[in-house]
């Protein structure tokens, strides 16, 4: 990937789970050298450009789609699969389906993106349900296996249902929430977990990539600390999933989560996924004891045994069609390469704030996330009061991005379909919209 700014952007994918040494971090960018011609010559230039037509065009009122870290772009082969599915395999197999391989399918899925973006090896990761639920899952499997500990740590930036689901936890549990707050423009840091943590702590709760500032979490030190006191991490992954490697068996990680809908891109509402550490099969316990998660399911028995493995974090009946457009999405980020992605999230955003720093702090906007493109997710925030009419002013131009209160505009680059040209086009709208 050629680097955006000939002083600044990294050459190769930094570890994500490191922070690296960025002379440029907390320097504002120069732009000297950016201009227009420089984001054609990046395309021309960019081994991925060749997945962008992978995509389903965009219609003729979008000038650019920042919102991938939100509902990730369609596939085009998503549509195909989907119509053969009905009409070769459904239609022809009908209930046979479901002996014939459709009930494997969250784990072999499951496994996929595990090899594909999760760094982790087989039979540890199903496709299923909700983040959500998937969450409460494994918040509440991580705490029965720390019994006599009634700590959860948590930030208040967290994502909402991450919040809420925490607090119902705690409300049926008697738990005790430890909160922390780190800036609005960065993110949970190790020395802060460790200056909250002791042995008390049955679990620590964060997301890799904090949804809206975008910090990029040490994953790595934040595991080792939280193990180090004897307690265990649950991960959410939903914004660094297919933006940036991911390791979780090397982290040696107990619990995590995510989504499918983002930069993996298998569609609105597509399933989750749950990740269980091969060390707490033996013990795992998730709370929604359903019927796909009992050993011998079709058998009906009275009362539950769990069916062991990953198999146990499942529940109910395996969304078929959806978790088929998970694995187109696995599959273009295995033959992508997470590594190339990464290289292109971090020259994508490196863009996104030189552009910022050049034009739109002049007219009153501040960068929302970090500037150390090592510690940056696949999104860019910026902040003004007025964020929420400067959104819908931007997206009736054509250029979609999202808001989120109070002030703040989430600009997120999909490394797999968006393109340099088409982000420096709604960077330059939004300039000419926002002029003051
Ligand atoms: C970081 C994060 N966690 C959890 C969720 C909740 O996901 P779901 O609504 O699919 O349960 C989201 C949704 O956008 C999210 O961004």
């Amino acid at each position: 990937m050629t680097p955006v700014l000939s002083r600044s952007a990294p050459r190769s994918a930094p570890r994500p789970d490191r922070v690296t040494d960025d002379r440029s971090a907390g320097m504002p960018n120069s732009l000297a050298i950016f201009d227009r011609e420089r984001a054609l010559e990046l395309d021309a230039a960019d081994p991925l450009a060749p997945f962008r037509s992978r995509y389903l065009p965009q219609t003729d009122d979008v000038v650019a789609y920042l919102d991938g870290n939100s509902l990730g772009r369609p596939l085009a082969s998503i549509a195909s699969v989907w119509s053969s599915f009905a009409s070769e395999e459904w239609s022809t197999r009908l209930i046979r389906g479901w002996s014939e391989g459709w009930m494997e399918l969250p784990r072999i899925v499951g496994d996929e993106l595990a090899a594909a973006a999760l760094g982790a090896a087989p039979g540890q990761t199903v496709i299923a349900d909700s983040t959500t639920v998937n969450f409460y899952k494994a918040m509440r499997a991580a705490l029965n296996l720390r019994p006599g500990r009634q700590r959860v740590i948590l930030d208040r930036d967290n994502f909402p249902t991450n919040r809420y689901v925490v607090e119902s936890l705690a409300k049926d549990l008697d738990l005790e929430l430890v909160w922390l707050q780190a800036p609005s423009d960065a993110g949970v840091t190790p020395d802060m977990l460790a200056a909250a943590i002791d042995d008390r702590t049955a679990v620590v709760t964060l997301s890799h990539i904090a949804y809206q500032s975008g910090y990029l979490a040490d994953i790595r030190a934040i595991t080792e600390i939280t193990h180090a006191a004897g307690a265990l991490v649950v991960w959410d992954l939903c914004h660094s999933v297919g933006a940036c490697e991911i390791l979780l068996d090397d982290c040696d990680v107990d619990f995590a989560v995510g989504c499918t809908y983002k930069f993996v891109g298998a569609g609105p509402g597509a399933p989750g996924f749950g990740y269980v550490n091969r060390r707490h099969h033996a013990a795992l316990d998730q709370p929604i004891w359903g019927w796909l998660g009992r050993a011998n399911s079709f058998e009906m028995e009275q009362g539950y045994v769990a069916a062991g493995g990953i198999r146990s974090m499942l529940s109910g009946t395996p969304p078929v069609p959806a978790i088929l457009a998970v694995r187109e999405g696995a599959a273009v980020i295995a033959e992508a390469g997470i590594g190339a992605i990464r290289a292109k999230a971090v020259a994508l955003t490196d863009m996104v704030v030189a552009l910022t720093d050049e034009w739109l702090i002049p007219q009153g906007f501040s960068l929302g996330s970090p500037r150390d493109g090592s510690r940056r997710g696949g999104h860019v925030s910026v902040n003004r009061s007025d964020a929420r009419e400067v959104c819908s002013r931007l997206i009736d131009a054509g250029v979609l991005a999202d808001f989120r209160a109070p002030g703040t505009i989430r600009l997120g680059v999909s490394p797999l379909p968006t393109g340099f040209t088409e982000v420096w086009d709604a960077l330059d709208r939004m300039r000419g919209l926002t002029e003051k």
